[in-house]
């Protein structure tokens, strides 16, 4: 598994994706709750944990077999998600745009948790 190197093209990536988020500030979403993030440690940073938490609440009712794979996204596996990871990174933290609109949005532990993981190189 060479997750430190799948990282590295999200550096320049993401400034492009900085750029696009800035004219959408005002569209930004907000956490649906007003708690404080849950804090974040090195034990929590591993695809099971950020899994249940996170992908299984939030991403799975569309992108697993069973809930017709939008877009054609598959999220159900650690192996699926690292092929992805840019993308999920730039929709899911850094545009807000996943889940859509109208659908349950990342709480800020989930949020907090699914950010600290992909910037620690999505250990699994
Ligand atoms: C209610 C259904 C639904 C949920 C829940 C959902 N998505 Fe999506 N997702 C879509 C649809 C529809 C598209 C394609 C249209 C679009 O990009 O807006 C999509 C597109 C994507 C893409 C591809 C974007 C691209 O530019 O190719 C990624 C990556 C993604 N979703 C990740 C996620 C993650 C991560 C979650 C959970 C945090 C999530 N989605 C939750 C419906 C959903």
């Amino acid at each position: 598994m060479n997750v430190a190197r799948r990282i590295h093209p999200l550096v320049s990536g993401l400034s492009l994706a900085f750029a696009l988020t800035a004219c959408n500030f005002n569209k930004q979403k907000v956490n649906t709750d007003n708690e404080a993030a849950a804090p974040v440690t090195t034990a929590d940073l591993n695809y099971a944990n950020v899994n249940s938490k996170v992908i299984s609440l939030y991403c799975l009712s569309c992108h697993s077999a069973a809930g017709g794979n939008r877009a054609g996204v598959n999220l159900e596996t650690y192996a699926s998600i690292i092929g992805r990871l840019e993308l999920v990174q730039a929709t899911t933290i850094l545009e807000r745009s996943m889940p859509p609109s109208g659908e349950s949005q990342l709480n800020s532990s989930a949020y907090a948790l699914l950010k600290a993981w992909i910037e620690a190189g999505a250990p699994q």
